[in-house]
């Protein structure tokens, strides 16, 4: 019989969860419990805080780090960092780390193409046919081809890149604007420059955001992206809140310059009872759950970092934390 070989307590790196918003024990505790060699509490039971040395993170308070002097790396749970940057608390020394899972990136990507026929078909106008029991076929005789409809993706990371694929493997051309060019796959076109957003979106009759939340970034989806896009074109947006301007927003659907919109991430989470949002006709509302990370995605990509800084390596999955992704 093998015996597996049990680190000393000593040897147990300690970490602690910090979360405003989401019972993270709850959630992660079971593909934690069984990691070998860390233990993680809850804030109110840890017992010496300088032996803190991780914490896994998903919108700590402001003050979420004070506690803890030897804090070394800060994995947050998802792949957007924007909230754990701008904590007023984390440490410099802390090395922040995301998550890169491709499942992750395949749910995005399909709930993205769920979205794109969403719009492509009007199935607003289905469903609001059903409730009155109508047989309407006019919408089928007005239909363009996917090859006509050209679908612009900002953001092109592993998420990007997964919606891409999806979208394209669809039929619909799509165009994405990077940073720099280079290789993309069949039936994506880069367009790159300082005014590639915006010519990725005067092109665009659906326009999909999964762009990270930076300085760059924010308010990025406004009047003047809305005025330039093609009329009636529709919007996915799964992104963060901060970068819709929400009353452009609102001007622009009723104005038909856009035709629709699909929401997944909201300036307030969660979207107040009042917000406009809720009963536009024209809005489909998710509550950000375009996309999960699983809770092994997450233990695997803690462990890993932590392997990798023990080694003494930065964790390949480390931020950077000037350009905020
Ligand atoms: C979810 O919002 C994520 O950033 O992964």
């Amino acid at each position: 019989m093998t015996r597996t070989a049990v680190k000393p307590e000593t040897d147990v790196v300690e970490g602690v969860y910090l979360c405003t918003s989401l019972d993270l024990p709850d959630l992660f505790g079971d593909a934690l419990a069984n990691q070998p060699g860390v233990r993680l509490y809850r804030p109110d039971e840890v017992p010496d805080p300088s032996r803190i040395r991780f914490a896994l993170v998903w919108k700590p308070a402001d003050d979420a780090f004070n506690a803890y002097p030897n804090i070394e790396l800060v994995q947050v749970i998802a792949a957007g960092v924007d909230g754990v940057l701008r904590n007023p608390s984390l440490p410099d020394r802390a090395v922040v780390t995301r998550v890169h899972d491709a499942e992750q990136a395949t749910i995005m990507a399909g709930f993205a193409g769920w979205h794109v026929v969403w719009h492509h078909r009007y199935m607003g106008n289905y469903l609001e046919a059903q409730r009155s029991k109508t047989w309407d076929r006019t919408t089928i005789k007005t239909l363009r081809p996917p090859s006509e409809v050209t679908v612009g993706l900002l953001g092109y990371g592993l998420m990007g890149q997964a919606i891409a694929r999806t979208v394209a493997s669809m039929g619909f051309p799509v165009l994405t604007a990077t940073r720099t060019e280079g290789e993309s796959d069949a039936g994506v076109t880069r367009m790159s420059g300082a005014d590639a957003v915006s010519r990725v979106a005067a092109r665009s009759d659906i326009l999909i955001n999964i762009l990270p939340l930076t300085d760059d970034t924010r308010d990025i989806l406004n009047a003047e992206l809305f005025a330039g896009m093609p009329k009636g074109a529709a919007l996915i947006q799964l992104g963060r809140g901060p970068h819709l301007v929400e009353d452009d927003m609102l001007a622009a659907l009723d104005s038909g310059q856009i035709g629709g919109a699909s929401l997944d991430v909201f300036r307030q989470e969660p979207l107040p009872a009042d917000h406009p949002f809720w009963s536009h006709p024209r809005i489909v509302i998710t509550p950000h759950e375009a996309s999960v990370t699983s809770p092994q995605a997450v233990a695997d990509a803690l462990m890993q970092s932590i392997r990798e800084l023990d080694a003494g390596h930065r964790p390949t999955a480390a931020v950077d934390k000037s350009t905020g992704y």
